[in-house]
């Protein structure tokens, strides 16, 4: 498959703290990534590693503080200009605050048709009700309010508006962590139909290990603004090499199986300003020795996966 977005060694920065007191904190510290065309990239992690910050940078609500974007071999400009903004659309955890109550599902899918010039007259309304088919809404539902949706519809209703612009690539953050079980699944059910009906290209962020197993190709494990491991879901899965991954894995309860404690040092992550020496994970790593204090492990090819640890060789 052919590469649609390439990251490389991206860096976000965030100034925090009062005057006189202020610090450096680097949300996303030189990530390297691909995303294949029509595949459905999973990015996982614990709370604070940089993934939205990561999905808001690659969408354009953010703006880097260093390393390069491309798209389909283009690299993007850091003020993109409205037809390169369009092309990387985003979807979010709670669709009830990013849909204008005031507006009808209607006016929601007409305004990105508008802002771009994409339809106009007699096309506009047959676009609309396009959007509304491609992501299973009923047309009676055009002229509702958010408010009388169900959150699973107005998450269709968002997808369906990121999508009146074809886009190139869809970036889901955490766009289930909101809905009950039916809905989620669902939601991932249209994802895989879309990717499949449109080649859609899907960046699926999500905390939960066992929605990213059903409906990603491949997974990027991120840990303190960096991937620690990338490579197919089924085989990474089955096969975590890298120690953070493997607690992540063993921390989650499967139908049958007894539940592991997480055999990670600490409930949390160390603090993004004043990451670790060396490898980060060090400070929870059971398997941590001299070495991981030291140096910083780079991320290197191990039977098919990417892996960033000094024991990759022994896993
Ligand atoms: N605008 C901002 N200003 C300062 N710090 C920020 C800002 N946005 C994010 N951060 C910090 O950057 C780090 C990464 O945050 P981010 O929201 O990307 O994490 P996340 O992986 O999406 O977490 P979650 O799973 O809770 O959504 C956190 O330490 C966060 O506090
Ligand atoms: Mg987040």
């Amino acid at each position: 498959m052919r590469t649609l977005l390439e990251v490389e060694d991206l860096r976000v920065d965030f100034t925090v703290g009062a005057h006189g007191r202020r610090r450096r904190l680097r949300a996303v510290d030189g990530v390297d990534l691909v995303v294949r065309e029509g595949e459905i990239l999973g990015l996982v992690g614990e709370s604070g590693c940089g993934k939205s910050t990561l999905a808001r940078t690659l969408v354009g609500l953010q703006a880097p503080s260093g390393g390069r974007i491309s798209l389909g071999g283009d690299l993007l400009p850091r003020r993109r200009p409205a037809a390169v903004r369009k092309r990387i659309q985003m979807i979010f955890q709670d669709p009830g605050s990013s849909l204008d109550p005031r507006h009808t599902v209607r006016e929601a899918l007409l305004a990105p048709l508008r802002v771009h010039r994409l339809a106009d007259g007699a096309g506009e309304e047959a676009r609309v009700r396009e959007l509304m088919g491609l992501v299973e809404l009923p047309e009676r539902l055009l002229d509702a309010k958010p408010r009388s949706l169900s959150g699973g519809q107005r998450q269709r209703v968002a997808i369906a508006r990121a999508l009146a612009v074809e886009p190139d690539v869809l970036v889901a953050d955490e766009a289930v962590a909101a809905l009950d079980a039916s809905a989620t699944g669902a939601i991932l059910n249209l994802l895989a139909d879309l990717r499949t009906s449109l080649g859609l290209t899907v960046v699926f962020i999500s905390h939960d290990l066992s929605v990213v197993r059903g409906l990603c190709d491949r997974v990027a494990v991120m840990y303190l603004g960096r991937v620690v491991e990338l490579g197919r879901t089924a085989e990474i899965f089955a096969r975590p090499r890298h120690p953070y991954l493997q607690a992540l894995l063993a921390a989650v309860p499967r139908v049958g199986a007894p539940i592991a404690a997480p055999p990670l040092e600490g409930d949390e992550p160390p603090s993004l300003l004043d990451p670790p020496s060396g490898c980060r994970f060090r400070t929870r790593c059971p398997a941590a020795f001299d070495r991981c204090v030291t140096e910083e492990p780079a991320l290197v090819t191990r039977g098919g996966a990417l892996v960033a640890c000094h024991l990759a060789d022994r896993c």
